[in-house]
């Protein structure tokens, strides 16, 4: 009996160290925006139908979700959790609008989103300001970026308004 029960644990030991070692190595930890806040944020970009509304590190796809269910975008989510990735399309199904988003496991530092014309992020200070030159050199003249919480640095925000006790900086790329 002591025997088996020895074996259970190491078992038990095992398994979970296994999935500690395959948790994906994040840049910023999962904390999702408050609808409220998601909904603010679409609007600050002035998200419309035609949009192409990319999420950088989307979580359980929530802001891209919104901008395809209330603001008539298409959309596209990255996130290095696959967990994350499979909310997002379940979510993303029970919405109704798996025809105009798309989740993608991958890291948002390699991710193409050149074809965005508004990015969404709630990432941390530094991450934004490493992520600032790819925004930069990627989005075409005019595109939109949002972030929730966190500024660019010496990078003035156009527009910057706060909701509840979340602050929301818009960012538009010039010619
Ligand atoms: C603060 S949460 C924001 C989630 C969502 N955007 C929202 O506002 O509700 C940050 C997300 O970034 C993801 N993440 C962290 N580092 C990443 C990386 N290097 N590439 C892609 N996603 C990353 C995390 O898994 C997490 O879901």
């Amino acid at each position: 009996m002591n025997t088996l029960k020895n074996w259970l644990m190491v078992l038990f030991v095992a398994v979970c160290s296994g999935a500690y070692a395959q948790q994906p190595d994040l840049d910023v930890p999962y904390v999702p925006t408050k609808q409220e806040t998601v909904e603010e944020m679409l609007k600050l970009a002035g998200v419309k139908p035609g949009d192409v509304v990319y999420d950088l590190g989307c979580g359980d796809g929530r802001i891209v979700i919104t901008a395809a269910q209330k603001f008539g975008a298409t959309g596209v989510g990255v996130d290095l959790n696959p967990q994350r990735i499979k909310e997002a399309n379940a979510n993303a199904k029970a919405a109704g609008v798996t025809d105009k988003v798309r989740f993608v496991e991958g890291n948002l530092f390699d991710f193409d989103f050149s074809k965005a014309n508004v990015v969404t992020m709630y990432l941390l200070p530094s991450v934004n300001l490493k992520l600032r030159p790819k925004l930069q050199k990627e989005l075409k003249p005019g595109s939109r970026i949002v972030s929730h919480d966190f500024d660019m640095g010496d990078w003035p925000a156009e527009k910057t308004i706060e909701v509840g006790s979340d602050t929301i900086y818009l960012w538009t790329i010039g010619n």
